[in-house]
């Protein structure tokens, strides 16, 4: 996939209106990780040294086109301002303020951009207007009329065809931002032509948000790992007992065709061979391994057990490409952690002997931030939902507005 990049873009005393997926996790109004904050930096720095004026447009939430107080975006000011700033004094560039545009676009929003000068303006949460996710052309015109191009560095939202994301790239002179460029060109080593062996890690609680994905990737990888809830439906749906374990009945004729599929591509789809299981969800007391084959009434599978933990180790100590999305068991838990911080440390030694590995998902990174290792690793993706449905082939709009000619 060729995008058009921030160096087709000629930016110097432009305005750039910036798309960033700033949608991240606030805890009593106050960022408690700006990991999505951090990846916009080297965009914005670039297109700064090359003399650009920022204004940069996110979403934050769900608030389905009102304004809902808790997700205004006021909390990510200072953390933007004192991240940006470490950034550019390691340029030798002197700090900016960032200032809040209260209005999401028009008059107010361009008020807020003349009086800002050559500062950052942050419009407003784009999802109080509802003809964002609506790609309303009324609106699209309205953000287009903030800048002179525009550059899109959400990797996280190029899923959605909404305005900020899809419709205004078609207005402006456009482009893709370098965090756009590198998750696109690191979750490519997954789907076009992996290294293999090709090893896919595949967790999480629903088999239904991940069907997708299963079916794309079954054919392509040599090997796929299953944990987390997901691993319980496809046992129950081999007709084995899963106590009080979370199933989706209903996708067991699903999870069956996934086995089947497998069978008929020659990849080896692995299930767990045992589970750490609680009786009672909220009792700390609770934690008992048991083969797969030998689960009780009333257990709880919560994460893998040993022996497979063991097993996915030695599949993917062999594997030169692993994507992993989706955590193996309740790993908020310390006592169900056991599985998701083991992968997450096993991808890490792995990567450390020369092989590819990308996580993506706010779990996975989460566990891999967790267990530390994230610094060994070839590629932390910023998209959940982006990142999956990226290696499930699937065309996402809002890269394939910047596709190069
Ligand atoms: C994410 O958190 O995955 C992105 O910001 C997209 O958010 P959305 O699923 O609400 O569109």
């Amino acid at each position: 996939m060729k995008l058009r990049t921030i160096d087709s873009l000629d930016v110097a005393g432009k305005r750039v209106l910036m798309r960033v997926d700033f949608n991240v996790p606030l805890k009593e109004g106050r960022v408690t990780d700006d990991t999505r904050i951090r990846a916009a930096l080297p965009t914005m720095v670039e297109l700064l040294k090359r003399g650009a004026r920022l204004v940069l447009c996110s979403h934050l939430g769900r608030p389905d086109g009102q304004v809902v107080d808790k997700l205004r975006l006021e909390p990510l000011v200072p953390v933007l301002r004192d991240a940006l700033n470490s950034a550019l004094a390691l340029e030798h560039l002197a700090p900016l303020e960032v200032f809040l545009s209260p209005d999401v676009a028009g008059e107010g929003a361009q008020r807020t951009i003349a009086a800002a000068g050559n500062n950052i303006v942050l419009l407003e949460n784009m999802r109080f207007e509802p003809g964002e996710e609506a790609n309303d052309p009324d609106f699209c015109r309205q953000l287009a009329a903030l800048a002179d191009c525009y550059v899109s560095d959400a990797f996280g939202t190029v899923h959605r065809a909404h305005a900020s994301t899809e419709g205004v790239a078609h207005l402006l002179p456009s482009a893709a931002g370098r965090l756009v460029e590198a998750e696109v060109s690191a979750l490519s080593k997954v789907i076009d032509d992996p290294v293999r062996p090709l090893v896919i890690v595949m967790g999480g609680a629903k088999i239904s948000g991940k069907l997708e994905v299963l079916e794309s990737l079954i054919p392509l990888a040599d090997s796929v790992c299953i944990g987390g809830a997901m691993a319980n439906t496809f046992l129950a749906a081999q007709g084995h007992n899963t106590g009080n374990s979370l199933v989706e009945q209903s996708m067991f004729p699903e999870a069956l065709r996934m086995l089947e599929l497998a069978k008929e591509k020659d990849t080896a789809l692995i299930l767990p061979l045992d589970y750490r299981v609680g009786e009672r969800f909220d009792n700390p007391e609770s934690c008992e391994l048991r083969p797969a084959d030998g689960m009780q009434d009333g257990d709880v599978a919560l994460d893998i057990g040993d022996a497979t933990l063991e097993k996915y180790h030695e599949v993917i100590w062999e594997a030169q490409t692993v994507f992993w999305n989706g955590p193996m068991g309740v790993f908020e838990q310390e006592r169900f952690a056991t599985g998701t911080l083991g992968i997450a440390r096993t991808l890490a030694a792995v990567s450390d002997r020369g092989a590819v590995t990308i996580v993506g998902g706010g779990e996975s990174v989460a566990a891999v931030n967790r267990a530390n290792v994230a610094g060994h690793l070839t590629h932390v993706s910023t998209g959940g939902g982006a990142s999956l449905e990226f290696v499930a082939g699937d065309e996402l709009p809002g890269l394939r507005v910047l596709l190069a000619d």
